[in-house]
């Protein structure tokens, strides 16, 4: 059994599927192949604009014959690369020739692993449409549930779950520390606690401070078994019902923290079958809860499981190296989304981050540079790699990401400007010798487009002082 195309991708999640599409639209008197694990693919939709970097969209599930016209498909497993003469191989012993490849195989759920194999059914790794389909499956009788990170689907699902018990465990001293700062998740949880107990009118506060590094670290450390399939995309909890059996009447109760806390032991109970968990906090203490079942939403790490002729070249996190083309060191043979690493000189503003954002720009990036090098035509990176951009939604709030929103890699060297109405905004800047660095900006996001125009042009902020925040003067007429 053998095929030939001219573009062949691999891998249904929006980095494998955005490159297609590229491709389609540069090249469409090309063939041009998909090959993906499952027949359930993601595609972005809905995309709007937010700002000049920022943009909003879905992510959309659809049947692999669904996609655009034009992107052949093929449901199948890579296992093979031989890039020299240019085919691969698949599990069922396909060989596709192609002129070009893309590798977008994203990235595999860390599993917290605790090595006890009888509890491996007890621990659920969120990472894709099947572990909440079976996540949706196990709440309908569970009373507790404990989830396990601090990133952006860890709190979207303490969020989200209702009608259970949640216990929140996170290593870190405040919550959702991918995204935001101490303060910011403050505000979260005041504004939860208001939605259960509203008070009177809030005020406004502004606050500049100088901060000491907060740089959020990686996630979790131990890998499990690998799970399979196309990452989830922002929205993925809207499509399926997150509710437990309501046999403990939480209702919306609030999610209770654990924070600086690690899993150090789990029991299983031999009457009820319940998860008996001890907790080691930071300063050495020790907390024991029970639960139904963990759920492990710990972080990915790319994932490449197929072997090649020559070997890929991998940065130290195991990212595929790609330059500003998205091509890897093997000849014709590129990579974008969540599987790799961006190895060229990055602009001031921008670094990577493995979020669905980055995976749509990189696949889009990829199949433009493809079809470039087919054509013989010069390109240029896309504009979007000048500054790191990212909207999306916390605990029901609009969130936009700018720059170096939470200080990275800017050393100890910056300070803080904070705007906070409890229950209504969350604004802060992250300026550096008077210069906007980075933004989070949520709640109110309309001054997303400022803050870019500020952090590309360096415009020196120190002449307005705090003012730059303040709600009664409209930033935006200063620099108009
Ligand atoms: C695959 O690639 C290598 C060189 O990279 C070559 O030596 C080998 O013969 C190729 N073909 C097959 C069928 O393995
Ligand atoms: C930044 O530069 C752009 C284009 O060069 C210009 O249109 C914009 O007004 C400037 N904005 C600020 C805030 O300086």
């Amino acid at each position: 059994m053998s095929q030939d195309c001219t573009f062949l991708v691999v891998g249904g999640g929006i980095a494998g599927v955005s490159c297609a599409e590229a491709l389609v639209i540069c090249c469409p008197s090309a063939s041009v192949l998909l090959l993906t694990e499952s027949s359930i693919v993601k595609s972005v939709t809905n995309l709007v604009p937010v700002a000049r970097y920022l943009h909003k969209f879905d992510v959309r599930e659809q049947n692999v014959k669904d996609l655009r016209a034009g992107i052949g498909t093929i449901v199948d497993q890579l296992v093979h690369i031989n890039s020299s003469e240019h085919w691969v191989r698949t599990k069922a012993g396909l060989v596709i020739k192609y002129r070009y490849l893309c590798l977008c195989t994203g990235g595999a759920a860390k599993l917290f692993s605790t090595g006890q194999t009888e509890l491996g059914a007890r621990i659920i790794g969120i990472r894709d449409t099947d572990s909440v389909l079976e996540l949706q499956r196990r709440l309908a009788s569970a009373k507790d549930v404990l989830i396990l990170g601090n990133g952006g689907i860890a709190s979207e699902l303490a969020h989200e779950l209702h009608d259970v018990k949640v216990h929140w465990v996170i290593k870190d001293g405040h919550i959702s520390a991918t995204f935001v700062d101490a303060g910011a998740a403050e505000f979260f949880q005041l504004a939860k606690q208001e939605t259960a107990q509203p008070t009177q009118a809030p005020a406004t506060a502004i606050k500049r401070m100088r901060y000491s590094e907060m740089l959020p670290k990686g996630e979790q450390q131990e890998v499990g078994e690998h799970k399979r399939g196309a990452a989830l995309g922002p929205d993925w909890h809207r499509s399926y019902d997150l509710s437990g059996s309501g046999a403990a009447s939480a209702g919306r109760e609030l999610p209770k923290v654990y924070y600086k806390s690690q899993i150090k032991q789990i029991e299983q109970l031999p009457d009820s079958g319940a998860l008996c968990i001890t907790l080691r906090h930071d300063d050495g203490s020790l907390e024991r809860l029970s639960c139904d079942f963990i759920v492990s939403a710990t972080g990915v790490q790319p994932r490449h499981d197929y072997d090649t002729d020559q070997q890929l070249q991998l940065a130290e996190d195991g990212g595929i190296n790609v330059d500003e083309m998205m091509r890897t060191n093997l000849g014709d043979v590129y990579a974008a989304g969540d599987v790799c690493t961006a190895a060229w000189a990055k602009a001031p503003h921008w670094f990577q981050m493995r979020l669905w954002t980055q995976a749509r720009q990189m696949g889009a990036m990829a199949g433009r540079s493809m079809a470039a090098a087919h054509e013989g035509e010069t390109i240029y990176q896309d504009f979007c790699f000048e500054l790191f951009g990212h909207v999306t939604q916390l605990f029901g709030f609009p969130v936009v990401l700018l720059g170096r929103f939470n200080g990275q890699d800017l050393g100890r060297d910056y300070e803080l400007l904070v705007r906070c109405t409890r229950n209504k905004e969350y604004i802060k800047f992250v300026l550096q010798n008077g210069r906007l660095r980075g933004a989070i900006l949520i709640g109110d996001t309309d001054l997303a487009e400022t803050c870019e125009n500020l952090i590309l042009n360096g415009t020196d902020l120190t002449p307005y002082g705090d003012d730059i925040l303040n709600p009664d003067i409209d930033i935006e007429d200063y620099f108009d």
